[in-house]
């Protein structure tokens, strides 16, 4: 069978890696991809743009491609899915509606609320002076969110009124375009974070291993907010106990509700959780996708044929589907960025050292990079490579991690230290 990927990013070098390992899998095409999915065997990238439907739709038709697997939140919140249905593909990806559940959040906030699932107290608006006596009312710490697809920008965790003033008037004076029509305000959650990806084929939903990834840009979770610096898994904190109630009270809950508004929801559900000390938890947010870098970490300990599973949410059969097969042990991935991200940073600098660090045991996933006309890998982004290492535990998985990522060199490299603090500190 010949797959297509959509997306450039490490998530879809990890899919197209995965996907690979089978040999029902004989081709994969990365659409548009990046300089990883260039050089990966039996992959090959197709240089159009991921909101080309017309020209992903006719490109599939004419080679006969028989799956299409959806990475990022815009393409499917845009319709990509409903699109090539229409014209008899086979995709894994919730159609446009569904996809609402990360393009809003007062839209999923509501099928919560509705849904009974556990979610911060929030309050939506849609001018400026009812937020801000909102917040008068409520007081700080708070968070501010606005409403729509802002590439994980648009959310502010205030620490007093004055910040949360001033990010509601960012998000009404349009900073992130048509997301800034409503505004959401929520109580502020204290724990850790933990994002649960579950597959679904609308009827049945199973949850992958649990992982954390580590948002800030510096050591000791400090400075900006990022796309993701690292990640591990599966994460102590959500113990079994823990996961069986995401099953009932979240996941469960979420595809009815779903249902409910007559969403037929196949794909990736993806809650991201608080877990408080104590140990409950509430939902921060959904993604309507998988996670970033967190694929990149549970698909090493994935022993299931990832196709198999794809297509079982497809068909309708996922009940039917065995248990999923893991790896024992754990996995976790570090990101190489390129200095001065996730401000400006300069691109085209030429990399070295991943085959070294392959030859050293890790897994490199590509994200911001390409081939060059010479063939030489340059950097193309901000987050450049993810550097994955498995092991039969924590302490294992993050050592192979750091000694391939001492290989990798390019201008201005910069990685944080510190992935994996958190589990080794629990593990020793
Ligand atoms: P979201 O896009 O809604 O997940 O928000 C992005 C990030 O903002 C989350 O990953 C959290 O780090 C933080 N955040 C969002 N909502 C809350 C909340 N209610 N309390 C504390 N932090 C939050
Ligand atoms: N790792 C966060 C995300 O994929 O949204």
């Amino acid at each position: 069978m010949k797959v297509l990927v959509v997306g450039n990013g490490g998530r879809e070098h990890a899919l197209a890696w995965k996907l690979l390992q089978s040999n029902k899998v004989e081709q994969v095409v990365c659409v548009p991809g990046n300089g990883g999915t260039a050089t990966l065997e039996r992959c090959q990238n197709l240089p159009l743009a991921v909101d080309d439907f017309e020209g992903i739709s006719q490109f599939a038709l004419k080679k006969g491609i028989s799956l299409v697997v959806v990475g990022p939140e815009v393409p499917l919140s845009n319709g990509i899915t409903d699109y090539l249905q229409n014209q008899g593909l086979m995709v894994f990806g919730p159609v446009k509606a569904g996809a609402q559940i990360e393009a809003s959040k007062a839209w999923a906030k509501a099928l919560m609320q509705e849904a009974g699932v556990p979610t911060a107290t929030a309050a939506v608006f849609r001018e400026s002076a009812a937020a801000k006596s909102y917040l008068q009312a409520q007081g700080a710490p708070i968070v501010i969110k606005a409403d729509g697809l802002a590439a994980g920008k648009g959310v502010t965790v205030a620490e007093t009124i004055e910040q949360a003033e001033s990010a509601i008037d960012t998000i009404f004076q349009g900073q992130f375009g048509s997301a800034g029509n409503f505004v959401v305000i929520e109580e502020c959650l204290l724990g850790q974070e933990v994002s649960v990806l579950a597959l679904t084929d609308g009827l049945t939903i199973r949850p992958l291993l649990p992982a954390q990834d580590y948002k800030r840009i510096g050591e000791g979770d400090t400075g900006e907010n990022t796309g993701g610096m690292g990640a591990y898994t599966p994460t102590p904190i959500a113990t079994p106990e823990l996961m069986a109630r995401v099953q009932t009270e979240v996941l469960e809950k979420t595809i009815t509700a779903l249902r409910n508004r007559g969403i037929d929801y196949r794909g990736v559900l993806y809650a991201g959780l608080m877990v408080a000390p104590n140990g409950d938890f509430k939902v921060l947010e959904f993604n309507c996708r998988f996670g970033d870098p967190e694929t990149q970490v549970i698909l090493p300990l994935l022993e299931t044929p990832l196709e198999d599973l794809i297509l079982a949410c497809i068909d309708q059969r996922l009940r039917e589907m065995p248990p999923l097969a893991w790896k024992e042990g754990a996995a976790a991935t570090v990101v190489a960025a390129s200095g001065g991200y996730p401000g400006d940073y300069e691109k085209g600098k030429i990399i070295t050292g991943i085959q070294k660090a392959e030859a050293a045991g890790a897994i490199v996933f590509h994200a911001g990079t390409k081939l060059n006309s010479a063939q030489q890998i340059i950097t193309e982004g901000g987050r450049v490579l993810n550097i994955t290492g498995t092991g039969e535990n924590f302490q294992e998985a993050i050592a192979q991690v750091y000694t391939g990522i001492k290989h990798i060199q390019f201008p201005g490299v910069y990685y944080r230290r510190d992935i994996g603090h958190r589990v080794l500190k629990i593990e020793t």
